[in-house]
């Protein structure tokens, strides 16, 4: 029996204010369903629109890389410094405790690895149903263009962006680069724009000196800047500076920190330079005082 002894009589329906309407905070990705964008605000931080990803799924090529040989050891102290985790579903399930609460950044494509003549000849390596049974925030599939394979792996992406579609998973698409081709904001410009054209919520791409604001501003959605080879502190730092004042929505970094000395010191400088836009020289001396 309902208690109407409690019913308040006097309620408020606040006639005078309208209902709050607040647009979704990513670029591109105001029409894209509820679900979907509550995994992208998972991924990236509402109030500075971007992320730190940290990208340890070099292993589905390359075997047990340099820094992640005993992920349990190096990577599990850091993950909780990361806005998202970019891995295989083999690690997430056999290293990372299932009570964490880092989103994660499923890595869907594979087939070659290093001893590969042909990098791009990937395959589709994880499907859907997969994602959904992991929790995953976002599934990432990788791209060659201009490469032996790439009409390949572009198909790899628009079969997986159709089947993420249907339950509000984003795709990360990532520009591949093959080992002869030239990195350059033309190529970026290219890449990117194919990857969004034909679906991916995200695009993941590389750093270049010159016109990467170009290549920012050409692609209709978010863009992680991918960290590439180690480099000394200070120049990572700056190369991550740069790529978020000129338009990158976070970074989507590996060796640049796991392979630091102190890889703990180096991703709290680089979340200072994504989110609080410190310097790099600053954020250089938060990595020197942390280490
Ligand atoms: C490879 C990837 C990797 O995740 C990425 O390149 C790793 O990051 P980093 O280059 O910073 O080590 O997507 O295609």
């Amino acid at each position: 029996m309902p208690d109407m002894d409690s019913v308040k009589q006097s309620k408020d329906y606040y006639l005078d204010i309208p209902q709050n309407m607040a647009a979704f905070f990513l670029k591109g990705s105001g029409s894209l369903g509820w679900g979907m964008e509550n995994r992208l605000a998972r991924i990236f931080n509402p109030t500075s629109g971007r992320t730190v990803m940290l990208a340890i799924d070099h292993g589905y090529f390359q075997g047990p890389t340099t820094g992640l040989e005993r992920i349990d050891q190096t990577i599990l102290p850091i993950v909780k410094y990361a806005d998202s985790l970019m891995l295989t579903r083999g690690i997430l399930r056999s290293l990372i405790p299932s009570y964490q609460n880092t989103p994660t950044v499923l890595r869907a494509t594979g087939g070659i690895s290093m001893m590969s003549a042909e990098l791009s000849n990937e395959q589709l390596a994880m499907d859907i149903e997969e994602a959904i049974r992991l929790n995953a925030s976002a599934v990432a599939i990788q791209v060659y263009i201009g490469a032996k394979y790439e009409s390949q792996t572009i198909i790899n992406m628009t079969r997986m962006v159709d089947q993420a579609m249907r339950y509000g998973i984003p795709v990360l698409g990532v520009t591949a680069v093959g080992k002869d081709m030239a990195r350059d904001a033309r190529y970026f410009r290219l890449a990117t724009r194919i990857l969004a054209e034909l679906g991916a919520q995200i695009v993941k791409t590389y750093y270049v000196d010159e016109e990467f604001d170009t290549v920012c501003s050409a692609c209709p959605v978010p863009i992680v800047m991918a960290g590439g080879k180690k480099l000394p502190e200070l120049d990572a730092l700056t190369m991550a500076y740069k790529a978020v004042q000129e338009g990158a929505c976070g970074v989507d970094m590996g060796r640049n920190i796991f392979q630091s000395e102190k890889p703990a010191a180096m991703i709290q400088a680089v979340r200072s330079v994504v989110h609080n836009n410190e310097k790099p020289e600053n954020a250089l001396d938060l990595y020197r005082d942390l280490k």
